[in-house]
């Protein structure tokens, strides 16, 4: 069975990208087969992976110019594939506007060519426009990463609320399946404070795995690599693995 996974929050530099790359990454090293889908304009996903992203790219996927399994290629990383994006994704916040069943045009598109992966990991754009909804339809869960800071929760019940709508109208099988505290530092009071305020607002949902703030994340993707492969001593390597088995075992 497939899980399909939103990384998503609309707030921007919180560690979705860095998420999306690392778990995906993790739970390939794992032996899992992953597809990473990079739904945001600003192809960081692609360009972390260090992918130069000719087309077919997602935009063609989208408008019905490419197949999807044409635009899916290798990451470099064993077991790990991507289907990347570049700016030109931008478009369909304009082009989808009014367009007759837009909602699912990326889980149609993705339907024949997701059975050979066991995960597939959407990474969205910091907003709750037309490419969060594409990728909500598309996905079962949705892993919000939130940074341990004083504004974490702004904006969250936005995003909860649009996940309800979306599971209400179109997606009866999604839901919020972790939230994630990234860029953890257990030197500072605020950070803990936070971690307080999330695991009681959220109980289980909130994963027990944290992301701690770690400069090796950082700079893994001016490499195009994934930490793993960067370096798979830091800290940061060992939460994402950390985090890889918690949602394998979550899922059995
Ligand atoms: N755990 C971490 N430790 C240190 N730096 C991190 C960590 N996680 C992410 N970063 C850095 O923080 C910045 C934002 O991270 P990232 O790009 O993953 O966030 P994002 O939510 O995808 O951003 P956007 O909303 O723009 O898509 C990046 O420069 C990234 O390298
Ligand atoms: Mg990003």
């Amino acid at each position: 069975m497939t899980r399909i996974l939103a990384v998503a929050n609309q707030k921007g530099g919180v560690g979705k990208t860095t998420t999306a790359i690392n778990l995906g990454a993790a739970l390939a090293a794992l032996e899992r087969r992953v597809l990473l889908v990079d739904c945001d304009p600003q192809g960081n996903a692609s360009r972390g992976l260090g992918q130069e992203v000719a087309p077919p790219h997602l935009y063609q996927v989208l408008v019905g110019q490419a197949e999807a399994s044409a635009a899916i290629r290798p990451s470099g990383f064993p077991n790990l594939d991507l289907l990347p994006a570049n700016r030109e994704l931008v478009g369909i916040e304009v082009e989808f506007v009014g367009l007759e069943g837009w909602q699912r045009r990326l889980s149609e598109a993705l339907e024949p060519a997701v059975g050979g992966y066991d995960w597939v990991l959407l990474d969205c754009p910091p907003s709750l426009g037309h490419l969060t909804v594409l990728a909500l339809v598309a996905a079962d869960g949705v892993l919000v990463p939130l940074q341990c800071e004083y504004f974490a929760l702004e904006g969250v019940s936005e995003l909860v609320s649009t996940v309800g709508r979306v599971a209400s109208a179109l997606n009866p099988a999604l839901a919020i399946s972790g939230i994630l505290l990234t860029m953890y530092d257990d030197r500072m009071n605020l950070t803990k404070d936070v971690e307080r305020e999330i695991r009681e607002h959220f109980g289980p949902t909130a994963l027990s795995t944290v992301v701690p703030r770690n400069v090796r994340l950082a700079e893994a993707p001016s490499h195009g690599l994934p930490i793993l492969r960067y370096d798979i001593r830091s800290r940061g390597a060992e939460a994402y693995l950390e985090l890889a088995r918690e949602l394998l075992g979550r899922a059995a």
